[in-house]
C-alpha cells in the first residue's frame, strides 16, 4: 500500500515481479494548485479498498495468496500515511500475516530494480521527488551512506513552485518539461545546446569545488527559484512574461538537470561505482535522463524508471517490504505513521 501524498495505490508483488497494480491519482487537488493533506487522507480512505481489489483481480490472487503486508510508513503527510497505515494494519491483523512499515524513499530504489535486473547494488542512488532530494550510495540493499541532499527546497518543489510563479497548472514538473519542449522547438535543431535567453545560476556547483567538502555533493534549490522568481517579476513589468515563459522554463530545467547531472557524475567518480539507479517522480523527466546519460558517458550505467514506476506506486512498496521480510524483519502492531521518517540503513 503507498499513501503517502496523492497516488493511492495498491499492489501484489512476488519473485517474479509485479503480478498486479492499481495506482489512483488524486484530481480533486488541482483546483487549489496543490496537495490539500485533509482532502488526500479523505480520498485515500475512499479508494484503497478499490485499489487493493483490482491489483488482486489483476494478480489473479486470493486473500488466502497474501504471504505478508508491505505499507509506507513515512516520510510523507501524516493524514495521508496514517489512512495506508492503519487499513495495512487492520487487514495484517484480521489475516495473521507479517506487517511492515517501508520508507518511501528507498522503495523508490526498489521501484527502479522492479524493472531493470541491472539496477543491483553496488549503485548510487539519485532520488529526486516532491520533498526529497537525495544522492547516495547503496553497498547492499539495505546498507546506505548518504553522500548529499538538498539544503533547501527539494528538486522537484523547484519545478512545482517555478511552474506556478509562471502561471502553469499543478503539478508543475511536466508543465515545465512540455514548455521547455516548445522553447527547444521554436529554436530550433541548430540552437541545441547553445545558452538560450536566459542564463540562471548552477547553484553550489563550482570548479573549485573539493571531494570532502559536504558542498561537494549537496545541492540547493531555493536561490533558483528565486532568480526565476525575479526575472518574471521584470517581464511581468514589461507585459513581456506570456511570451518568455517557454524560455525562462528551459532554462530552469537546464540548471537543475545540470546540477544534478555533475553531481551524479562526481558521485560515480569517486566511489568507482559505474551503476546509477534513478529514483522519484522527477525521474519522469526526459532531458534529466538524457543529462545525466550524457554527463556520465561511458564511465557510468543508467537505470531509470518508466514514468508509471517513477510516480508514486506501491509495487515499489511491496518490492521493498519483501526485501526486509525475508530478512526476518517485522513492524510491531504499534506501527505508526511517520512524517520525517529517516532514511533506514544509512552509515
Ligand atoms: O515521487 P513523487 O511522485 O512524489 C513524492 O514522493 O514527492 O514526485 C512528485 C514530483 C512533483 O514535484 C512533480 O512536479 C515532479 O515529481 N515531476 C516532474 C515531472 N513529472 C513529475 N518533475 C519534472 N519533470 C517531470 N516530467
Ligand atoms: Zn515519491
Amino acid at each position: 500500500m503507498e499513501t503517502s501524498c496523492d497516488e493511492t495505490s495498491a499492489a501484489v508483488v512476488d519473485e517474479s515481479g509485479i503480478r498486479g497494480l492499481a495506482i489512483a491519482s488524486q484530481d480533486a487537488h488541482a483546483a487549489f494548485g496543490g496537495v490539500v493533506p485533509e482532502i488526500a487522507a479523505r480520498e485515500h480512505i475512499r479508494s484503497l479498498d478499490a485499489m487493493v481489489r483490482h491489483a488482486m483481480r489483476e494478480a489473479e490472487v486470493d486473500h488466502a495468496d497474501i504471504a505478508g503486508v508491505g505499507v509506507t510508513a513515512g516520510p510523507g503527510l501524516v493524514g495521508a500515511l496514517l489512512a495506508g497505515v492503519n487499513w495495512a494494519k487492520a487487514y495484517a491483523f484480521a489475516r495473521g500475516l507479517p506487517l511492515l512499515g517501508v520508507h518511501h524513499m528507498e522503495g523508490h530504489l526498489f521501484g527502479t530494480a522492479l524493472e531493470h535486473e541491472g539496477a543491483q547494488p553496488p549503485f548510487i542512488g539519485l532520488l529526486v521527488s516532491g520533498g526529497h532530494t537525495l544522492l547516495l550510495e547503496a553497498r547492499a540493499w539495505g546498507r546506505y551512506r548518504l553522500l548529499g541532499q538538498t539544503r533547501d527546497d527539494a528538486a522537484g518543489e523547484a519545478f512545482d513552485k517555478v511552474a506556478r510563479r509562471l502561471g502553469l497548472p499543478y503539478p508543475g514538473g511536466p508543465q515545465i518539461q512540455r514548455a521547455a519542449e516548445r522553447s527547444a522547438a521554436a529554436r530550433g535543431a541548430a540552437a541545441r545546446g547553445a545558452p538560450g535567453r536566459f542564463r540562471l545560476p548552477r547553484p553550489m556547483l563550482s570548479r573549485r569545488d573539493l571531494p570532502g567538502d559536504p558542498a561537494y555533493y549537496d545541492m540547493s534549490f531555493s536561490g533558483l527559484k528565486t532568480a526565476v522568481a525575479r526575472i518574471a517579476g521584470d517581464l511581468e513589468e514589461e507585459g513581456a512574461l506570456a511570451d518568455a515563459v517557454d524560455d525562462l522554463a528551459a532554462e530552469f530545467q537546464e540548471a537543475v538537470v545540470d546540477v544534478l547531472a555533475e553531481k551524479t557524475r562526481r558521485a560515480v567518480e569517486q566511489t568507482s561505482c559505474r551503476r546509477v539507479v534513478l529514483g522519484g517522480g522527477v525521474a519522469r523527466n526526459s532531458r534529466l535522463r538524457e543529462g545525466l546519460a550524457e554527463r556520465l558517458g561511458t564511465s557510468g550505467e543508467l537505470y531509470a524508471p518508466s514514468p508509471r514506476l517513477a510516480t508514486d506506486n506501491a509495487a515499489m512498496i511491496a518490492a521493498a517490504a519483501r526485501f526486509r521480510m525475508a530478512r526476518g524483519e517485522r513492524s510491531p502492531w504499534s506501527l505508526n505513521a511517520e512524517a520525517a521518517l529517516a532514511f533506514p540503513g544509512l552509515a
